[in-house]
């Protein structure tokens, strides 16, 4: 590192540590990027490590080549738990319609008043918020994506999704150098030796949090699906490893001359009933259970399988 890098460091060290928040926000030539915000955050609750600053100004010396694609990659995780903590505290439905500061919003999800501006900043920065105002009494409001998206009382939430990344894959993914060493899997089957499906639907917790991220996740696709293919000349669907039975409602609420099946393992059944009840359209969709891989399929004149390549050996595959 040359000196004037080192000292451009400890300039950086010494304007996170000592100068006040208030300041870097309102100095002209100081609007908060997203780097910035999260390292507001990170400084104010994780740890007070410096070395990123160096990174950032840096980076303002290189000629050519720029290290930032690397940077943000290898920060990427940063914004990433920012974002799913948010949901996983269900930050965006107790915002709903309404425009709240900081300290209204850390007493209803029970925060300590530490990092509240800084974690909401760092929202903002992210652009999964919208802020009005400055210091305490700022208000923080949705924006139109997380309204639609993010808020349990939209009928478009996607939430299961980071909800399920949260509990599940963001510990696993941790593991992926013991993957790639061992050649093993890193899930739920590390420990107990099980299926992922025996492993995960064991735990009725588990079992509705995967089946609302696999809901969720697909819900915009099976409406495209039903939308734009032309089942007019088919009289019977059955989707294979229907989880909650969302690809026979969305078709069946298009198509209502198709008799459905929504077919898949033993325990996911009484989730998917519940779910096809809530829609209406338990006259017109059937549960059935069993094993793709060992029971006979229910004759259908459509068979569809979506998001299951990741089951099994590779061999089974
Ligand atoms: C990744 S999800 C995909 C769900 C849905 N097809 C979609 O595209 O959103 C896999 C589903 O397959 C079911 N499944 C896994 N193994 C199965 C098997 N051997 N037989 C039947 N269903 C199975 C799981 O219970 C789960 O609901």
């Amino acid at each position: 590192m040359t000196g004037i890098n080192r000292a451009i460091q400890v300039i950086g060290l010494i304007f996170c540590t000592f100068l006040p928040r208030q300041f870097a926000l309102r100095s002209p030539d100081s609007t908060l990027n997203e780097a910035q915000a999260i390292n507001f955050l990170f400084y104010t609750l994780v740890t007070c490590d410096s070395w990123q600053i160096g990174y950032i100004d840096n980076r303002m010396k290189t000629p050519s080549a720029t290290p930032d694609a690397i940077l943000q990659t290898a920060f990427g995780f940063w914004n990433s738990k920012v974002l799913l903590t948010a949901v996983t505290f269900d930050l965006f439905s107790t915002l709903g319609q309404r425009r709240l500061t900081g300290p209204e919003i850390g007493k209803k999800l029970d925060l300590h008043p530490r990092g509240v501006a800084d974690f909401l900043d760092a929202l903002v920065a992210m652009k999964f918020l919208e802020r009005e105002g400055d210091g305490a009494d700022a208000k923080y409001f949705n924006t139109p994506a997380t309204a639609l998206y993010l808020d349990r009382s939209s009928p478009l939430y996607i939430g299961g999704v980071p909800e399920m990344l949260n509990a599940r894959l963001l510990k696993y993914w941790n593991d992926l150098p013991e993957a790639l060493g061992t050649g093993k899997p890193q899930n739920e089957t590390k420990h107990g030796g099980k299926n992922i499906f025996d492993e995960l639907y064991a735990d009725p917790e588990k079992l509705e949090c995967f089946l609302d991220g696999m809901t969720d996740l697909s819900r915009i696709n099976f409406e495209a699906l039903a939308d734009k293919f032309d089942f007019s000349r088919y009289r019977s669907l059955c989707d294979v490893d229907g989880t909650t039975g969302l690809l026979c409602i969305e078709v069946a609420k298009k198509r209502p001359q198709i008799e459905y099946i929504t077919l898949d393992l033993p325990p996911v059944e009484a989730v998917a009933k519940k779910h096809i009840t809530k829609a209406g359209l338990a006259d017109r969709i059937r549960t059935a259970t069993g094993d793709f891989f060992q029971d006979p399929l229910p004759k259908a004149d459509v068979i569809t399988m979506g998001m299951i390549c990741t089951t099994g050996t590779w061999r089974k595959r």
